[in-house]
């Protein structure tokens, strides 16, 4: 522990935006407990691992990390090692039985309670397990704490916890428990404050958003409540993630045709391009569902952007499904994808089917279906070589801090050399050269006529 009365806290996360939302409420709980954040864990008093449990990779990883942060823990006194998010909620009593040096394991419901469990362990020297899960509908989320300094652009807001679906490879629905909608006027007023402090746009951010609403009657649909943010003076620009194909409501398609602060661009997650597969994992649609949807939603906005989710030699895939996969990708032309490799999880529907394609075909697949794409990102990006485009200044670039770094609508990053005053505003920036995920440009102009690149993409 550290002379001064202030403790610090080091936040190692992974996975989502929604664990980055929750380290961020963690970190104001405990700054409201006199913490402050450091990027040193051999200098906190407190260091949490808030993990990602929705495939393998990430759980070795925290297991790994914890064997790191042992010495730490044993060398000085009274520093607090705690693991958080899905991955605690997951394995619970057995991450304790397991690391024995491990003082704290919560789960995603307990974050309001962290303060309260932090003086446990100090004051008690009791070992904590908090992995109860709150399904009520009036769950208290506690958002409004992730509150900003001032300087954001961009910013995501909450507005559901929880999944009702079933995927049968998703941990998502045991980890983060049964969906809960947030109150519309709790979202908007949060999104009022927030455009206060000069946030210009928000992703709002759910597991599965088209069902907001849904369940909880007294709240407005999903298109509804988007239409209310649009209202709010300041903000710019919306986006939002993430969306299921099966319940996504015509009232959405028309809001890309009414409404231009919904950007243009749509996460859609796939999966899978054979209805054999997708009945396996439990998708609620077929592939000509889907690929219909994908035409009315580019009817409705022609220079949308789309991206996907791709899951790799899920169990029983054949030759077969993996090429409807592949030409799913050919007829969509996604701008860009995620694609995993399958992975088992605990506590899923799919436990009970043979994990039955090996090792080696699973890279292949991933392989044929990322080399697939690559070519199909690398042409939809060269089409916007000497367009024009709308730029949200962000901040400084990542590189060259004389550069400006923003994205366009479709979400790609826009690097251009400019002033900082520029921040926060919307410019139109000529796109000159495509890198692998980013643009290069030059500003046309402050506050200069803008010219949309609508059609390029088509
Ligand atoms: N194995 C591989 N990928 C998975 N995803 C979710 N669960 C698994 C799993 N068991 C992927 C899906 C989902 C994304 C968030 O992670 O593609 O859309
Ligand atoms: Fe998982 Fe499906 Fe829920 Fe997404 S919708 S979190 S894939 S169960």
């Amino acid at each position: 522990m550290t002379e001064s009365s202030e403790k610090r806290v080091f936040i190692q996360t992974f996975g989502c935006q929604m664990n980055d939302q929750d380290s961020g409420k963690m970190l104001r709980l405990l700054e409201g407990e006199g913490y402050r954040g450091t990027d040193r864990a051999d200098d906190a008093d407190v260091i949490l691992i808030n993990t990602c449990s929705v495939r393998e990779k990430p759980e070795q990883k925290v297991r790994s990390l914890l064997g790191r942060f042992r010495p730490l823990k044993e060398n000085r006194e009274g520093v607090v090692l705690g693991v958080t998010g899905c991955f605690a909620q997951q394995a619970g009593g057995a991450l304790l039985r397991q690391f024995p040096y491990l003082d704290l394991v919560m789960g995603p419901d307990a974050i309001p309670r962290l303060p309260a469990l932090l003086l446990d362990v100090q004051l008690g020297g009791a070992r904590k397990l908090a992995t109860e899960q709150l399904d009520r509908q009036d769950y208290p989320f506690t958002n409004d704490l992730v509150f900003r300094d001032g300087r954001k652009v961009t910013a995501f807001v909450t507005i559901q916890k929880g999944c009702d679906n079933l995927c049968s490879f998703c941990i998502v629905p045991f980890t983060r428990g049964r969906e809960v909608s947030r109150s519309a006027d709790e979202v908007v007023g949060e999104v009022r404050r927030l455009a206060d402090t000069g946030v210009r746009e928000v992703t709002v951010l759910g597991q599965n958003v088209n069902s907001y609403g849904v369940k909880k009657t007294t709240e407005p649909p999903f298109h509804e409540l988007l239409a209310r943010i649009a209202e709010v003076d300041g903000i710019d620009r919306i986006r939002f993630t993430t969306s299921n194909p099966w319940d996504l409501a015509d009232g959405l398609i028309d809001l890309f045709a009414s409404e231009p602060k919904l950007t243009s661009y749509f996460h859609l997650p796939v999966q899978a391009g054979s209805d054999s597969e997708l009945t396996r994992m439990r998708r609620r649609h077929t592939r000509e569902e889907y690929v219909e949807l994908v035409g009315r939603l580019r009817e409705a906005r022609p220079d949308l952007a789309l991206s996907t989710d791709i899951i790799a030699g899920f169990p029983g895939q054949t030759e077969v499904e993996h090429e409807q996969t592949l030409s799913l990708l050919e007829e969509v032309r996604y701008d860009f994808i995620y694609s995993f490799k399958y992975s088992r999880r605990p506590h899923t529907p799919a436990m009970r089917l043979e994990d039955d394609v090996d090792g080696p075909t699973k890279k292949r697949r991933l392989a044929d279906v990322q080399g697939l794409q690559a070519r199909i990102t690398r042409e939809r990006m060269k089409a916007w070589e000497g367009v024009t485009a709308p730029v949200l200044v962000e901040g400084p670039s990542k590189r060259d801090s004389t550069w400006l770094s923003g994205r366009i609508s479709q979400n790609w990053i826009v690097n251009f050399a400019g002033p900082e005053r520029l921040v926060g505003s919307t410019v139109d920036v000529d796109i000159e050269t495509a890198f692998s995920n980013s643009f290069q440009g030059r500003a046309a102009g402050v506050d200069a006529p803008r010219t949309s690149p609508l059609t390029v993409l088509q």
